[in-house]
């Protein structure tokens, strides 16, 4: 045999490896007696991180994606042409697009309300799909999964409960205890918490549910790559301990913010202790005019809070919704779900929070008598 055809087929001997994590399996083919087949389908390391994460949230069954979008765009591919779906007014902007995008696209009826009111408005009609996020993005209204859950499946049992449980995580909040069908992350945020690797995850308790998404996401191409997976599931270790810090600096964020006279509100969700055992990370505060009208300014004065799209990440930041999370959606649809320019996201990390408190309150120092 020649050299050449000798070292393409020189592999190491791993039998006796045995590695203390597992190995990111850089792989899109395996061989014909291995159970993974293609990566498309499956992979060691996205199979690891869908069984670590299903655990946390306490469902039967996980998939991963590439990211929170592409879980959500699986979810909706459920919906046939003709159907109803509903929206919660308050979500993440890029997903009220994808929805309106997908309804008009497919010929699908779109209703949007409020879920959050303490009543469910009793004209709405049967629905197929009910999609919402727990707490909500913005303003972390919660919503009483269990109560929804009850009243759309009493007025047509197949209709399908959606949540986005990215803020609340799957250590505080488990959709599927309390009626969802379906709960969704992106990965991207609190499990990822460093701002370095986007992901998706996908988690039921129903079989069918779980086949019929693992089907469409292997025709798409919407698996997760194994190195995020790896590095997902890497994060994954620490997110409790993560957020438990961030929730303790959350609570004292917000207890400061509460007494300047610069912030006109602060929004924090209802923890019950039920549904939604604790909160960590990421608030809303409305700021003064002032400030608003020299938000750039504001933002040069925090040395600890980076700006962008990131959150829920171990270093604080600060962002406008307005022009930010929902710059896709129009003037009227932000006006709609009661979004001004004067609401600020705000997302603390690990750092100390004496300093977070500090640099805060040297810029509405520098501000005051603008
Ligand atoms: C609540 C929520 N869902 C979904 C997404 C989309 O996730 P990704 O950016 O991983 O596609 C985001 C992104 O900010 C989000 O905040």
């Amino acid at each position: 045999m020649k050299n050449k055809t000798i070292s393409t087929h020189t592999r190491a001997d791993v039998t006796k490896a045995f590695p203390a994590a597992t190995p990111i399996y850089q792989n899109s083919a395996f061989e014909s007696q291995s159970d993974y087949f293609y990566s498309r389908l499956n992979n060691p390391n996205v199979a690891e991180l869908e069984d670590a994460i299903r655990v946390l949230e306490d469902t039967d069954y996980g998939l991963a994606t590439t990211t929170g979008m592409s879980a959500i765009q699986l979810t909706l591919s459920l919906l046939k042409p003709g159907q109803r779906i509903l929206v919660n007014k308050h979500v993440y902007g890029c997903s009220f697009k994808l929805i309106q995008w997908y309804t008009e696209h497919y010929g699908l009826e779109l209703v949007v309300t409020d879920l959050s009111l303490e009543s469910i408005d009793e004209k709405l009609k049967e629905m197929d799909m009910v999609f919402f996020e727990t707490p909500t993005n913005p303003f972390l209204f919660t919503i009483d999964i269990a109560k929804v859950s009850k009243h759309f499946k009493a007025l047509k049992s197949t209709c399908l409960l959606v949540i986005d449980n990215t803020w609340a995580t799957p250590l505080y909040q488990s959709p599927c205890s309390f009626g969802g069908d379906i709960s969704l992350h992106s990965a991207t945020k609190y499990i990822s918490g460093h701002s370095d690797v986007m992901g998706g995850i996908l988690l039921t308790n129903r079989k069918d549910l779980a086949d019929e998404l693992r089907s469409r996401r292997f025709y798409t191409g919407a698996n997760l790559d194994p190195n995020s997976a790896w590095l997902l599931r890497r994060s994954l270790h620490t997110l409790d301990v993560r957020l438990e810090r961030q929730a303790i600096n959350t609570k004292r964020l917000v207890d400061y913010l509460e007494t300047k006279n610069e912030v006109k509100k602060v929004y924090y969700p209802k923890v019950d202790g039920k549904q939604l055992t604790n909160y960590a990370t990421l608030i809303f505060i409305d700021l003064d005019s002032n400030i608003i009208d020299n938000y750039g300014q504001f933002c040069s004065h925090l040395k600890l809070f980076s700006t962008g799209t990131g959150m829920a990440c171990v270093t604080s930041m600060i962002a406008q919704p307005y022009t930010g999370s929902h710059a896709s959606m129009d003037n009227c649809e932000k006006e709609d779900m009661g979004l001004d320019k004067s609401t600020i996201r705000l997302s603390f990390g690990m750092e100390d929070p004496e300093d977070l408190m500090n640099d805060l309150e040297n810029a509405f120092q520098q501000m005051k008598g603008k």
